[in-house]
């Protein structure tokens, strides 16, 4: 797709009905299990309070719903830093466990023998350069990534480096559109932007944003392409007024019994 210039679609998921909405449409390339899981479902403030079991459990969910996407899933904060046979140990569960066909890991060059390891075993790896949300506290915040030059520089050495270690493709998130474009333009592997800018070789958005179910903080690179709160919250209204006021359920909702039968009964 990268040579044919084919832009790839990923779209995340994180339960059985978002896999299937994501499986439903041809035009969605890869389905990813992202840690975007941690806020936008189990209700934590940051991807680092999401733990191994919990991304398995969501996991499998969204493998059951999952036909022709990609599914991709990001190793959890913490399941990858220990030591090789642990990383080893937590890839193998999430592909066998977690049903997934490929694991997405945050960093640059300090974990390409990570990245070597896993792809040695056989395991597809995307990378995840510039703005890393895992890392938000050392990073002092969820910040544009790459603006000054010895940022920039080093966004380009990484994302070398997790291409020479293996893996086959790259999330570029929250850097400068014209240091994306270069890193498309020096990869063999494609590019997946978001916040990186149209030149990527595919974008990526978290379902909530995309969707318009998230009512938190909204980044400068989400699009909102549904209004699906608005539309959520006056179903809840319709419902609650129409129990509030009796008029549900009406008789064509209700069943009935024979009327001699219930004379019969009642008498
Ligand atoms: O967790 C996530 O949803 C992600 C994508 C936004 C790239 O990592
Ligand atoms: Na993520």
């Amino acid at each position: 797709m990268k040579e044919k210039h084919t832009p790839i679609t990923m779209l995340t998921a994180y339960d059985y009905p978002s896999a299937l909405a994501c499986s439903s449409n041809p035009l969605i390339d890869i389905t990813l299990v992202g840690d975007s899981l941690a806020q936008v479902c189990l209700g934590y403030s940051s991807t680092t309070e999401l733990s191994l079991s919990e991304m398995i459990h969501h996991s499998r969910a969204v493998a059951r719903g999952t036909t022709h996407p990609f599914l991709v899933a990001d190793m959890p904060f913490g399941s990858y830093q220990i030591s090789d046979e642990n990383t080893a140990r937590n890839a193998v569960r999430l592909i066998q466990e977690g049903r997934v066909e490929a694991l997405k890991l945050e960093g640059g060059s300090e974990i390409r023998n990570i990245v070597r390891k896993l792809t040695e075993m056989g395991i597809p790896v995307m990378a995840h350069v510039g703005l890393l949300p895992q890392r938000h506290v050392s990073m002092s915040g969820y910040k544009v990534q790459g603006k000054d030059a010895e940022s920039a520089r080093g966004i380009i050495s990484d994302a070398l480096a997790l291409q020479e270690a293996g893996a086959f493709s790259i999330v570029l998130e929250a850097i400068p559109k014209e240091l994306a474009a270069f890193v498309t333009e020096h990869l063999r592997i494609p590019t997946i932007g978001i916040g990186a800018g149209s030149q990527t070789d595919g974008q990526v958005l978290v379902w909530d944003d995309m969707m318009g179910t998230w009512a938190g903080h909204q980044a400068k690179f989400v699009r909102r392409f549904g209004d699906l709160k608005a539309e959520r919250d006056s179903a809840i209204q319709k419902y609650a007024e129409a129990v509030k006021l009796r008029t549900f359920p009406d008789d064509s909702e209700s069943y009935t019994i024979d009327k001699t039968t219930w004379e019969d009964i009642t008498r």
